[in-house]
């Protein structure tokens, strides 16, 4: 192992190790193989193409980037891939989150239903439109955990608690991590440029770091079943194929991603979009990454 792999430039602010600590239980602890090769324990959901807010370190607050499309994730599609998951044991976390706001949905709580039957189901949240009607509701739709992401003030823990209360669900059910710190706090995240799609506080430059456990354990599934390779993919280019024409498993073990999973436990960000992304790829999923190298047979 190189000290490449571990460089990291900043402290981490407290929010973001509390979140990267109950991140690191979901994604390393419970490695589960589907025909001898590690499934992903992380899969976000881009349910719906848009969001009503417009925070300046997001590139949803750019139209010209990622434009509100209004464009929704059918019942359909969500019953094929709880279909797939099942097939394969599934046993990570579904995380209703992606490219912009689940709450706007309509559909959240029967989509939730339908995907706890496969996962453990997260939904991340800006809470705009959350009522103690909606948080039990969410709750009893068979949802895990509901992240939420303040980003206008320390009020906002009032506000949350008290509706949490009024909900009648454990008061862990609600996660609230505080976004709404100024550029010299990395506004409360592990601010990424979202592979080069925003430019905003002190952002790592490119190069920094160069190895990536991501397409190891995780990937994103935009609104139309397309599969990208992860979280900070907000170029929405390359797909590594489409859960409504394939199989899930197919896909994840097809030789898009395969090609771009093994450049990275080498520490090549040779293609885009990861010749433009700033992540620090190696945060989680270390077990993941060692059970991939064993069957690519890298040494690096
Ligand atoms: C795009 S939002 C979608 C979910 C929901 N609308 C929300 O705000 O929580 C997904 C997550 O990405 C985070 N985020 C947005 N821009 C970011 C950036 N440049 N670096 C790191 N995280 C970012 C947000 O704070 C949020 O937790
Ligand atoms: S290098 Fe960046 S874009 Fe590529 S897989 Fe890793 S986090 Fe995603």
């Amino acid at each position: 192992m190189t000290d490449q792999k571990f460089k990291r430039t900043k402290k981490l602010h407290k929010a973001i190790k509390l979140n990267l600590k109950r991140r690191t239980v979901i994604v390393d602890d419970e490695l589960v193989f589907h025909k001898n090769v590690p499934i992903p324990s992380w899969i976000e959901l881009s349910i719906i193409d848009v969001c009503n807010r417009s925070c300046s370190f997001c590139p949803k607050a750019d139209p010209k980037i990622a434009p509100n499309t209004y464009q929704k994730m059918t019942m359909s599609l969500i019953e094929k891939l709880t279909n797939d998951l099942k097939k394969i044991n599934y046993r990570g976390s579904v995380t209703l989150c992606g490219y912009g706001e689940p709450m706007l949905h309509k559909d959240v709580f029967k989509m939730s239903k339908k995907l706890a039957e496969a996962a453990f189901v997260e939904i991340v949240s800006n809470g705009d439109t959350l009522k103690p009607e909606t948080i039990n509701k969410l709750y009893n739709s068979n949802v895990n955990k509901l992240l939420l992401s303040l980003y206008d003030g320390p009020e906002q823990l009032t506000k949350f608690k008290k509706m949490t209360e009024e909900a009648k669900v454990p008061s862990d059910f609600v996660i609230m991590r505080d976004r709404w710190h100024g550029s010299d706090e990395d506004y409360g995240l592990k601010l990424t440029n979202r592979t080069g799609t925003i430019n905003i506080g002190v952002q790592d430059s490119i190069g920094t770091f160069t190895y990536c456990n991501y397409p190891s354990y995780s990937v994103l599934i935009d609104w139309n079943g397309d599969i990208f390779l992860c979280p900070q993919d907000w170029q929405r280019k390359m797909t590594t194929g489409n859960i409504m024409k394939d199989d899930f498993f197919d896909i994840w073990t097809g030789s898009t991603i395969s090609k771009f999973r093994k450049n990275l436990l080498e520490g090549k960000r040779c293609d885009k979009p990861c010749t433009e992304c700033n992540a620090e790829g190696t945060v989680l999923g270390k077990n993941h990454a060692e059970a991939w190298k064993k069957i690519y047979k890298t040494t690096a």
